[in-house]
């Protein structure tokens, strides 16, 4: 007889390994294992979540899960079979761009998220490339260091080379002068960002589209993050720069609905300035034996939920509810960065130009951020840490969503208490260059099972000790950085139980 863990999973005596259920459970059964699952997940419901979750009124939230589920079955690989679906894509793509300064011309598609869309403007700008410049053999993608990980990923599945150019160290804005320096002629797509997520600023588009205009270059500009929220907060009166299609010589835009349009997650969509760019994003084969696919998205049997879930919410807020959404946002983390810029020990990292906030502590030997998001967890609060990079050190980054605005008084004084508790403490946690060195020594695949002893989780489960993990990989490069991840993840995801249930 096998085991059961958390009455989730079965697994078999004498592998260990995860077996497939002989009987099945009742829906009741089922449900309250699901309840039970949930409870180890980060509290997102509390509004102390400062990462991760987007979430609006109940009213709102209920009718994206009822739209969600009521196409949960349609697919749309098929918009001749499933026309709602294509309607509704269609007047969602068009939202987004009356949005984001486009006319008539811009064409987009709906995708499962900002690294989807990303992929395809990618993709897109490469196929671009080999029909109008199939002299470039090597092609080169410019990204300043703050543009997202998801750029990276594309010209790592596309064979694209990616090539990083700093930003301004005071500012963390892409820096025209240094994009231009970086163009050669194997350059096929410039990128800026609308805010980059590290720091939440935007970057000068208006000083880089002329760039990609004299070199007849492809430009995506990735709202992912700001495209559901910059227009509003503009309107709002907020000073922010030009990013748009408004802006001549950006060429696509990425647009996440399931950030800040607080649909379902699964929901995004990348707009280009006409189709005679959008036919490179699409796929067709018709040399295989089954039915003729094309797909102008990379999923291609997908469920239209995510996408009724967009377009109700949509509807349901208008530009409106988006107004109400993001003023008290950008409220909340203006009393957020005022505190904090008051803040003798803290930092904030730029002028952020939405509710994306990164801060640091001024005085590294006497304050550990680590500690710091650690410290705030025992008291219900989630912050996402960032690890140092050559621009920044290591860092705390809040999202400050409409959930936490409630909350934004309770979170400064226990954030302030804990600087306090933490600075006054003879000692930070540090982690010994010995063992920093030995750990560099040993930094294998092969060695890997061992590393994870070191750092104790070679049991299958979660890092206990983040702030030693995250020490340590402070300290590692972006290749040690790299591996390390690669193989933690590799063996996160394994066919047996961790030892210590949760
Ligand atoms: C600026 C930016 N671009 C791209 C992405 C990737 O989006 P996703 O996680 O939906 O793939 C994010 C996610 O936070 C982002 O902030």
């Amino acid at each position: 007889m096998g085991t059961y863990l958390c009455k989730n999973y079965k697994t078999d005596n004498k592998t260990n390994m995860f077996t497939f259920p002989q009987n099945g459970r009742s829906t009741e059964d089922i449900l309250a294992s699901l309840k039970e699952l949930k409870k180890a997940d980060i509290p997102w419901e509390s509004g102390k979540t400062f990462a991760y979750t987007y979430i609006p009124n109940t009213e709102a939230y209920n009718l994206v899960k009822q739209a969600y589920s009521m196409f949960l079955t349609e697919n749309a690989l098929d918009p001749t079979a499933f026309p709602s679906l294509l309607k509704m894509e269609r007047e969602v793509v068009g939202m987004a761009a009356s949005l984001l300064g486009g006319d008539d011309k811009v064409v987009g598609n709906f995708t499962s998220g900002g690294t989807e869309s990303i992929l395809l403007a990618v993709k897109t700008a490469r196929d671009y490339s080999r029909a109008h410049k199939p002299q470039i053999t090597q092609p080169e993608v410019i990204l300043p260091v703050t543009a997202h990980a998801a750029f990276f990923k594309a010209c790592h599945y596309f064979d694209l080379k990616p090539v990083i150019v700093e930003v301004n160290p005071t500012t963390f804005c892409a820096d025209p002068k240094a994009i231009e320096k970086a163009i050669t002629d194997n350059t096929i797509l410039l990128v800026a960002s609308a805010p980059s997520y590290a720091q939440g600023v935007v970057d000068p588009v208006e000083e880089i589209a002329p760039l990609a205009l004299e070199h007849n270059l492809l430009m995506h500009v990735d709202c992912c993050v700001g495209g559901m929220y910059l227009p509003f907060a503009k309107e709002l009166g907020y000073d922010i720069p030009n990013f748009d299609f408004r802006v001549e010589g950006v060429t696509s835009i990425s647009v996440d609905f399931h950030k800040y349009g607080y649909a379902a997650k699964g929901a995004s969509c990348v707009l280009h300035r006409n189709d005679d760019l959008r036919r490179f994003q699409i796929f067709a084969c018709a040399e295989w034996a089954g039915y003729s696919l094309v797909n102008p998205t990379v999923l291609s049997s997908k469920t239209g939920g995510p996408l009724a879930g967009c377009w109700s919410i949509l509807n349901h807020l208008g530009k409106e509810g988006y107004l109400n959404l993001v003023k008290v946002q950008q409220d909340a983390t203006n009393q957020i960065v005022a505190v904090l810029e008051e803040m003798p020990e803290l930092e904030v990292l730029g002028k952020p130009n939405m509710n994306l906030v990164a801060f640091i502590a001024k005085d590294r030997e006497k304050l550990s951020v680590f500690e710091l998001a650690e410290e705030m967890k025992k008291r219900g609060w989630y912050l996402q840490v960032q690890l140092a990079i050559e621009i920044a050190p290591e860092n705390v980054h809040l999202s400050i969503n409409y959930a936490n605005a409630p909350y934004v008084e309770e979170f400064l004084s226990d954030l302030k208490e804990c600087v306090q508790t933490l600075s006054d403490q003879e000692s930070q946690v540090k982690v010994a260059p010995e063992f920093v060195a030995q750990f560099k020594q040993l930094l294998t695949p092969e060695n890997f099972g061992m590393l994870e002893a070191m750092i104790g989780t070679d049991d299958g489960g979660l890092p206990q000790d983040l702030v030693l993990v995250n020490s340590l990989l402070n300290q590692l490069n972006a290749k040690e950085k790299e591996l390390v991840l690669t193989e933690f993840i590799n063996k996160m995801f394994a066919n047996r139980p961790e030892a210590k249930q949760v």
